[in-house]
């Protein structure tokens, strides 16, 4: 009702109104600011050595580590789906203190990149963790100096012959996650020297050292000991995030990420309106989990939590969203 006691006349107050546009789902539906397309979902995947069977990460419901054929065919219900890519995560069943099985052309990750590419042919973008932490012995990102602090440069030269291999076996995006400095243009001059031109790089720019991997690591079947805090960023930095994205996207990065996701959206925005190259976001493991267990004891409604948090990323400046739910939020985002 208005000021004068509830009139619609003239100089009733509010004259504007807000709530009109918000009154039916048409309505609202019509005045959207963003959408999320299943086409901008990527899903992450984690092939597994040596499994008999699919087997279930405990603490990401729903999420599984695949075997060589279980991944094919969550690759093709992807691209089934209409998501618009999958990212690859190997389980190696070896691991030695220089990640060697990361460039090895028949190791875990490799074969699985080469096995989906065969499966869904172009209709899918296939992505690779371009990263040693799954397959070194003491779980860091990169090769261990004498001392036991992590060495940026010679890790270089791995993430390099891994590139090269993750290329050859038919990746179509490799996705450097070890925040070495000088990762992008070193796998960015490997690919053009080895004849891989067309083979990109989407750059994990701004990773911040987060508890919400903490899930991950159980995919992963993560052996580190201690934390990444020596590479991976300080959460209290976000001018910081602008310097990775400048570097990245200079030394020839062609997509920027900005993970965790929800926990960062500030950090999301600033790098949006900082590059002019697209922006991924990655909704990571544990704010996947947090949400699950809330949704198990009849906490929080998941459906809405998954479909409110998407389109938060979007609207804070994600164009690609990493998520464990790709499937169920195709779904949910066509209703
Ligand atoms: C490391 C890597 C991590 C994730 C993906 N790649 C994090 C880490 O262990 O530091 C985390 C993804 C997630 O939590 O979902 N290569």
């Amino acid at each position: 009702g208005g000021a004068d006691g509830g009139g619609a006349g003239r100089g009733s107050f509010p004259a504007v109104r807000p709530r009109r546009l918000r009154r039916t789902a048409a309505l609202r539906r019509l005045v959207a600011e963003v959408r999320v397309d299943p086409a901008q979902l990527v899903l992450p995947l984690f092939v597994r050595e040596g499994l008999a069977a699919p087997r279930p990460v405990e603490s990401l419901p729903g999420v599984l580590q695949h075997t060589r054929d279980s991944v094919r065919k969550a690759a093709a219900e992807a691209a089934a789906a209409g998501l618009g890519g999958v990212m690859l995560y190997g389980v190696p069943e070896r691991r030695d203190p220089a990640g060697s099985a990361g460039a090895d052309p028949d190791g875990v990750l490799n074969v699985a990149i080469a096995d989906v590419r065969a499966e869904v042919g172009d209709d899918l973008v296939v992505m690779s963790d371009l990263c040693l932490d799954e397959f070194t012995s003491h779980g860091h990102c990169g090769l261990l100096a004498p001392g036991g602090d992590v060495d940026n440069d010679a890790t270089l030269g791995a993430y390099a012959a891994m590139a090269r291999a993750q290329a050859a076996a038919g990746a179509d995006l490799l996705g450097a996650s070890g925040m070495m400095d000088g990762q992008v243009g070193a796998v960015r001059a490997a690919l053009d020297a080895a004849g891989h031109a067309d083979t990109g790089v989407l750059a994990y720019a701004c990773k911040y050292a987060s508890a919400f991997y903490g899930p991950f690591r159980d995919a992963v079947e993560s052996t580190l000991v201690g934390d990444r805090r020596t590479y991976q960023q300080d959460p209290a930095n976000a001018v910081e995030s602008l310097r990775e994205v400048r570097l990245d996207v200079a030394e020839g990065a062609d997509i920027v990420m900005v993970k965790p996701a929800l926990p960062y959206l500030d950090v999301l925005a600033a790098v949006r309106a900082e590059v002019a190259v697209p922006v991924a976001a990655y909704q990571v493991s544990g704010e996947y989990a947090m949400v699950e267990a809330a949704a198990a004891r009849g906490w929080i409604d998941r459906d809405a939590a998954i479909v409110e948090s998407l389109t938060s990323i979007a609207r804070a400046g994600a164009d690609i969203l990493l998520t464990y739910w790709a499937l169920p939020a195709a779904h949910l985002l066509r209703r």
